[in-house]
Parts: C-alpha cells; sequence; structure tokens
C-alpha cells in the first residue's frame, strides 16, 4: 500500500486537516465580520493571478500558508462591504454541511446512494411547499443551481403541454412550442428554451410596466399576436423577482390569464421566492402557490451555501414528466418510478447531498432562521435606498421591493452618456480599491450601480461609507 495513499486517508491525518482549517475559516469570518480585514476584494489582474497559482503548484506544500491565501485573496461574500451579486452569506453551519457532504460523497441518485439525504430532501420540500402554502399534492426535487431548476421546469411543462410524447418523439413539423415572459426575466430561462431546441423565437418577450414588472395589460394582446403567428404558446413564467431590478411580477393576475388559456404557469424565484414564508414580505408573492411550477435557490435568499435549488410542482406528479416517456396522467402509480430515485426527476445523476446542508440548519436552528435572513436582508434594501433618496447628487430609479437596488452618482455637467461612463468607472474604482464590492447593470439605456444587500450584518454606516466613497470617485471622475 503507497504510504501516500495510507496518509491521505488517515483519520487522525484528517482531524488535525480539518481543525486547522476550521480555525482558519473561522478566523476569516472574525476578521470579515468585525471588519479588521478591510479587504472585500483583494484585486488582481485575471492573468496575473492565474500565474500565480500556477507557480503555487509547483512549490512545496506547506498546509496552512496555502489555506490562508486561498481565503485571503479570493472575494469575501461575508464582509458586510459585500453588496454585489446574489449569492448569500453562507450560514456557517451549511459549510459543514459541505464539509460532511464531500467527505461522505454519498452521490445520491438512487436512494441506496444517498440514503439519507434523500430522505432529507424530501423532507426539507414538503417544509417548503407547507410554509409557502402550497397544499399536500405539491413536492420537487433539489438540483444544482436556479438554471437547472428552471430547465427541468420547464422541461415538465413541455412533456405536459404538447399534447403528445414530446420526449420521445421530438419537436414535430410545423409545431412552433413558444412561452411568454418578461422582458426582464433571467437569462437562465431563454437558455432553457434555446436548449430544447424552439430557438429565439420560441421566448416570446412581454413588456414591463414604469417598475420593471410583466405588464399584465399587455399579456391578451402578445398572446394573440404570437398564436397568430403560428407559435402554440405552452408556458407563462413570472419573476418573483427580476435580477437586473429585484421586482415582483403580478402573479396572481398572471396565474388568472394562465388559467384562461391552459397555459402552464412557472415562477422564477430564484432570488425573491422565499418571500413567501416571510410575514413581512410575503404579499410580493401573492398568488405564488397557484404556480404549476416554480424554483427557489436557497444559496440566494435563505443562507445556504452554492447550489442549492428547489422545483417544486404544485401537482407532485408533474415532476415526473421531465426526463419520462409518459406524461404523468397516462401512468399509474406502479409504473411511475418511485419518488427516491432522485436521478429519474433531475438533469443531475450523481449529485451533492444537498438536502442535508437544509436539513441540518432547520434542525438547528428551526424555520425562523430563514425568515430572519430574508427579512434584514430585504430591510436593508429599503435602508440604502432612503439613503440613496436623501442625497441629491444620487439617482434612485424606482423604489426597491426587494434587497436589489440600483442607483447612480449624477452631476448636472455630465450628459446622460458621459453619466454611464461615469458610473462604470466609480464602480471599477471602487472594486479596485478592494473596500466595497457592488455590480453595474443598465436600466433604459442607462448604467447604474447595483447592490444586492446579501448580508444581514452590513449596516447604515457601511452603506454611508459607500455612499462617500462613491461621491469621491465621482467628483473627481
Ligand atoms: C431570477 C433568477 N433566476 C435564475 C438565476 C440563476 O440561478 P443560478 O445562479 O442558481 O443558476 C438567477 C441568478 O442570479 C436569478 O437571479
Amino acid at each position: 500500500m503507497s504510504d501516500l495513499l495510507k496518509k491521505a486517508y488517515d483519520p487522525e491525518n484528517f482531524r488535525d486537516q480539518a481543525h486547522r482549517l476550521v480555525d482558519l475559516i473561522a478566523d476569516h469570518l472574525e476578521a470579515s465580520s468585525s471588519q479588521t480585514d478591510k479587504i472585500v476584494l483583494p484585486w488582481m489582474d485575471p492573468d496575473k493571478r492565474f500565474l500565480k497559482w500556477q507557480k503555487d503548484l509547483g512549490e512545496d506544500f506547506d498546509f496552512e500558508p496555502f489555506w490562508k491565501d486561498t481565503i485571503n485573496e479570493t472575494i469575501h461574500i461575508h464582509h458586510p462591504k459585500y453588496l454585489g451579486h446574489q449569492v448569500c452569506a453562507s450560514l456557517p453551519l451549511s459549510g459543514l454541511g459541505e464539509m460532511l457532504n464531500g467527505t461522505l460523497n454519498n452521490g445520491s441518485a438512487i436512494y441506496e446512494m444517498g440514503p439519507v439525504s434523500t430522505a432529507m430532501e424530501r423532507a426539507v420540500i414538503e417544509w417548503l411547499t407547507g410554509a409557502m402554502g402550497f397544499n399536500k399534492e405539491a413536492s420537487g426535487v433539489l438540483t444544482s443551481g436556479g438554471s437547472l431548476g428552471n430547465l427541468t421546469a420547464l422541461l415538465a411543462a413541455r412533456q405536459h403541454q404538447s399534447g403528445y410524447d414530446h420526449w420521445t418523439q421530438g419537436k414535430t413539423d410545423g409545431f412552433h412550442p413558444a412561452i411568454m415572459v418578461s422582458e426582464e426575466s433571467h437569462y437562465s430561462v431563454s437558455r432553457a428554451v434555446q436548449i430544447m431546441g424552439w430557438g429565439e423565437k420560441g421566448v416570446i418577450k412581454v413588456p414591463t410596466d414604469k417598475d420593471h414588472k410583466l405588464d399584465v395589460s399587455k399579456l391578451e394582446e402578445v398572446y394573440r399576436n404570437a398564436e397568430q403567428q403560428g407559435f402554440k404558446v405552452m408556458v407563462l413564467v413570472g419573476n418573483a423577482c427580476s435580477t437586473s431590478t429585484g421586482s415582483y411580477d403580478p402573479l396572481d393576475k398572471m396565474a388568472d390569464f394562465s388559467e384562461k388559456y391552459g397555459l402552464w404557469f412557472h415562477i422564477d424565484g430564484a432570488h425573491g421566492g422565499a418571500a413567501a414564508i416571510t410575514p413581512k414580505y410575503k404579499h410580493l408573492t401573492s398568488g405564488i402557490e397557484r404556480a404549476d411550477s416554480m424554483v427557489i435557490d436557497f444559496h440566494k435568499m435563505l443562507g445556504i451555501s452554492a447550489l442549492t435549488t428547489a422545483v417544486i410542482f404544485k401537482d407532485g406528479k408533474r415532476s415526473y414528466e421531465t426526463f419520462n416517456q409518459k406524461a404523468s396522467y397516462l401512468l399509474n402509480n406502479e409504473e411511475r418510478e418511485p419518488w427516491f430515485n432522485s436521478a429519474t426527476r433531475t438533469m443531475e445523476c450523481t449529485k451533492n447531498m444537498m438536502g442535508v446542508k437544509v436539513y441540518s440548519i432547520l434542525r438547528t436552528y428551526g424555520p425562523q432562521i430563514f425568515i430572519d435572513y430574508f427579512t434584514e436582508c430585504y430591510d436593508l434594501g429599503k435602508v440604502l435606498a432612503s439613503l440613496i433618496s436623501q442625497s441629491a447628487d444620487f439617482e434612485l430609479p424606482y423604489q426597491p421591493e426587494s434587497n436589489i437596488v440600483c442607483y447612480r452618482y449624477i452631476r448636472s455637467d455630465k450628459s446622460d452618456v458621459e453619466l454611464n461612463q461615469l458610473n462604470a468607472d466609480i464602480r471599477k474604482k471602487l472594486i479596485e480599491s478592494g473596500k466595497f464590492y457592488v455590480v453595474q447593470t443598465t436600466i433604459d439605456n442607462k448604467t447604474y450601480l447595483r447592490s444586492a444587500m446579501m448580508n444581514p450584518f452590513t449596516s447604515e454606516t457601511d452603506m454611508e461609507e459607500l455612499i462617500l466613497e462613491i461621491r469621491m470617485y465621482g467628483q473627481s471622475g
């Protein structure tokens, strides 16, 4: 037996490594949250960074410096001045779930390969559907990410709505299926449609209103035009909420429309669908329980480490249609695959023990932890918006409904085009300084800075400092 293998598998060696690594992670969490570490993203040019790590690969292995550099040199999502993309400041316990996942390595494609995570997965899905107000027929699966989740749900919709066995026969001549979705939808929705082979034309965009929500008054006209052009509209997709501006589509009215025309109603709730479980923000998702399918990312607004996405079906039987030859209404219970073989319902064969991560959080802290995380982050969106609107040299293009806030620095001596450049420059300087991390987006051809408030420990003082920093770059730019 190789000495190297013996050492690598030695439980005492692992115990020592794990303790040392957990200490480093805890030190990092402490330094980030207390801001003794001032840097959110230690900026380095990508090519330079690649060369550094390529060289490092040839060095003698030294446990602690290597892990320390890995932690120090990367982006620090748990830093209160991280105000960027929609990845949660994960609950540390969820990271320990990852460690268990990685060391037990239960593939979980079929029951025997992950019996506990399979059972936990069902328990957490049933908890979630209940908490969101779905009836007891609802169920679903966990999968790796909202993009895969949207594809999984749309495949089930396709099989159910086509009127023939689409999975086996493929797209038939003269059949032009399509979905309708707001022009603000996440690209993963149109990507899913194009993966299904419906082309760009298969994604029919519905205009949005001044609040960036799907304009329901346009639905009828867009639908009729599409049908007249020979499309079979099968699915209507709602945003809960949209990525760019965090706006919630009018889900109840969209559910009415879907019922009227027999459409499958899918909700992309990757970011904000979980509002439905919070007393304070559930009004935003009114009608969500009427969706035929929806996705919710636990790794966005529920504090679980990436990737962990719930794909929910109002009628749980539909989830068997995604990769099945027959529509579920044609199958009796004996013919249908058993619930506990997850691979029959997800793209993934081998998959992570996602259920364990969610279950461990529910089991340790109870559902209130999700409500607190979500609510506090959404509240912070309101605080930032209020500070921005009190600053005369800033523009707030809309009142945020969620924790996604867009804003820009303005100067009367600059045109709109110049302001676009100025704000892009401000962001570049801001992130290169390492002190804050924000992103940018375009709304109505204008460049805005964009912050998703993902860390409940971000304070009003952090936001005031952000405004000062932006102003400093804005005035000198
Ligand atoms: C609304 C929405 N849907 C889907 C996705 C994709 O989710 P994931 O990154 O988990 O694949 C995102 C990601 O930001 C999103 O905002």
